[in-house]
């Protein structure tokens, strides 16, 4: 399995996805203040790891603490969640993992609990979610598979596979669910530009398991669809609103918007803590706005004139008409809007039997 992320007694150890796919190389991060430098740099990025990654900064903030009173600790968690939350704006999952840690924090010291064993339980607590996240996967795998074509071609943005989870990926889980259950797909992946999430990190996890892939510029999807060689689009998700619509990897709109226009199936995957139940709409959904510098260079080379204006959004929403479906650990939201999302919030979905690989 691809080692997207680790605890170890050391640190929490990430592989660097700046440096793939021509080197496979490893950061430690031994304290918050680390793990938050490798969410902002995007030596980890995604999602469902970005959470898992906060999770385990707020913990390893507070497992090496040296405050001796619950009241030092609890200034000090503040800290840790303030820094870790200043990362990056648009993905939830963020929120979500620094506030799993701090609930747990803030129940156990209301019951003045001795920090030894605090510390022992938010570290127990960010492992877990790490477990978590990756049976999360194969549960949205299982959900979706049937989904997707018995056979054809497959297109996807960005890269919401193992290295933007814990493992397994979310819509590249229910593509390799799909295949694992015997459909014949090959997978289209946009490069994604700027970050070419798409040509550098999609392609080298689907080609490590011999999943057939092909890169495009993201300008080429269009052409493409109207030749009939696109069967069906599959995309993850960094915050889903209440009404259904969604925010992902810049260029999923306009990917929406063709796949509407040539009637293919626009499906988005994502585990239930990527839906953000107190934002409306789409509209209520930050943008990270990154450095100009992505996009005036490429692998350090200077393409643009000196002093030209750049425009950068790292993220974009696709409004909910757009979608197909929205495939989560909990089951299908078919049509999302915000009756079809409260029907699911409101239902305990029965566990999907796991494919036995
Ligand atoms: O800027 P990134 O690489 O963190 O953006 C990632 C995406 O947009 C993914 O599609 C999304 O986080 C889902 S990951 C399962």
């Amino acid at each position: 399995m691809i080692p997207t992320l680790e605890w170890l007694p050391e640190g929490v150890n990430f592989l660097d996805q700046t440096k793939l796919p021509l080197e496979e190389t490893y950061v430690l991060a031994t304290d918050y203040k680390q793990v938050a430098t490798v969410i902002r740099d995007m030596i980890v990025r995604g999602a469902p790891a970005i959470g898992v990654s906060a999770a385990m900064g707020m913990a390893i903030g507070i497992d090496r603490s040296a405050a001796t009173s619950l009241d030092a600790l609890t200034a000090e968690v503040a800290v840790f969640a303030k820094t870790l939350a200043e990362t990056r704006p648009t993905a939830v999952n963020l929120f979500w993992g620094i506030d799993e840690i701090r609930n747990l924090y803030n129940s156990l010291a209301a019951k003045n609990t001795p920090i030894p064993q605090i510390k022992s339980a938010v570290v127990a607590r960010a492992r877990q979610m790490y477990d978590e996240d990756i049976a999360a996967c194969k549960q949205m795998g299982a959900h979706g598979a049937a989904l997707l074509p018995k056979e054809g071609t497959v297109l996807t943005h960005c890269n919401a596979g193992a290295l933007a989870t814990c493992g397994y990926g979310t819509a590249l889980g229910v593509i390799r669910a799909a295949i694992e259950r015997g459909h014949k797909i090959d997978v289209l992946a946009d490069e994604t530009r700027p970050f070419l999430q798409g040509a550098r990190l999609t392609a080298w996890e689907l080609m490590k398991d011999n999943i057939p892939t092909a890169v495009l510029c993201d300008n080429m999807a269009a052409h493409l669809m109207s030749k009939g060689r696109i069967q069906a689009v599959i995309v993850g998700a960094d915050r889903i609103a209440a009404n259904g619509d969604v925010a992902n990897k810049i260029g999923t709109y306009g990917v929406a918007i063709l796949a509407k226009e040539h009637k293919i199936p626009f499906y988005v995957a994502a585990p239930w803590s990527t839906l953000d139940l107190q934002t409306a709409t789409g509209e209520g959904i930050p943008i990270e706005q990154r450095d100009a510098r992505e996009v005036t260079h490429a692998n350090g080379k200077q393409m643009t004139p000196d002093g030209v204006g750049i425009e950068n959004p790292a993220f974009d929403v696709t409004p909910a008409r757009y979608i197909t479906a929205i495939i989560t650990e909990r089951g299908v939201i078919h049509s999302p809007s915000k009756q079809s999302i409260q029907a699911m919030d409101a239902q305990i979905a029965p566990e999907p039997e796991l494919a036995t690989t």
